[in-house]
């Protein structure tokens, strides 16, 4: 009676887009991963990354530094992929080890090979609501708006409310909804009474890393929720949300296979967006 909100499914047609995009190019698109030190988690994103990048034909590379690489090193290497004109765009895996200033990395990325749309610039231009088109979106945000806009689910007037207050899902997220018109609440660790707030969610966004957070009892019949939290325990993945009984009341993406996938489709898809905006005459 309600659908699984199937990232693995939406993100498949993205990819195949992508593809085919990607074939109209004379020179390939190039994506760099930078991964410094050995967080877990940021292993197996980045290895989906660059799987599914070569699965599409795209042109990827890792490069791995230790973990006690210093700030000035990155720097570097950040505006040497700046200026070398055979990557079209590029991307820091979070988090970065404690003793490197993160703002200070993501500041110095060229805006125009930003595929993760994290830098202020990108960030900015989406909060003054300039056309999305134009800009580099966050992935894990755009992907659970794309996510939406293919269960046909209309912004307009609703209600969304967005538990999370993060650079990388919350606030961009928040913006993208009020771009769309719905009434946005965004909910944070400092927010009293959660429930109040997210029982009256017609859309429901949770990105804050808390196993089962949100169960059945704190979503509206019928909504649509979409999880973005992972953790593990005892190495089992666990999304922010009781699935298994929110399922019954409303529309819900799972974890895993919600919106992992399409955060690794939507940053290939920047990287096409990327070329195509440096070089409109190339497609
Ligand atoms: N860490 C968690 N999600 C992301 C992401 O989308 N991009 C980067 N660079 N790091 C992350």
């Amino acid at each position: 009676m309600y659908s699984i909100l199937s990232g693995t499914e939406v993100s498949k047609a993205i990819l195949f887009k992508a593809k085919n995009d990607l074939a109209k190019f004379d020179k390939k698109p190039k994506l760099v991963i930078v991964y410094v030190g050995n967080d877990p988690a940021s292993e197996v994103y980045v290895g989906m990354k660059i799987k599914k990048a070569q699965e599409i034909g795209m042109d990827a590379e890792l490069k791995k530094l230790p973990d006690n690489t210093n700030q000035e090193d990155l720097l570097t290497l950040v505006n040497a992929l700046n200026k070398d004109s055979s990557v079209t765009g590029f991307i820091v895996q979070l988090p970065l080890p404690k003793h490197i200033d993160t703002a200070k990395i993501i500041g110095a990325i060229d805006p125009a090979k930003d595929v993760d749309g994290f830098t202020p610039t990108n960030i900015g231009k989406l909060f003054l609501g300039i056309s999305e088109e134009s800009i580099l979106l966050s992935a894990t945000p755009a992907g659970v708006i794309k996510m939406l806009e293919h269960y046909k689910v209309d912004f307009k007037g609703k209600h969304a409310v967005v538990v999370g207050r993060s650079n990388i899902v919350g606030k961009p997220v928040a913006s993208m909804l009020l771009n769309r018109n719905a009434t946005v609440t965004i909910c944070h660790s400092g927010t009293k009474n959660l429930a109040d707030h997210t029982k009256t969610a017609d859309i429901l966004i949770v990105a804050v890393g808390k196993p089962k957070l949100i169960t059945a009892d704190l979503v509206k019949k019928g909504a649509y929720v979409i999880d973005v939290g992972t953790s593990k325990v005892n190495d089992k993945l666990y999304g922010d949300v009781d699935f298994e009984n929110v399922i019954k009341k409303a529309h819900c993406s799972p974890v895993p296979k919600g919106v992992g996938p399409m955060t690794v489709a939507m940053l290939l898809s920047n990287v096409v967006k990327a070329k195509m905006h440096q070089n409109p005459s190339s497609i």
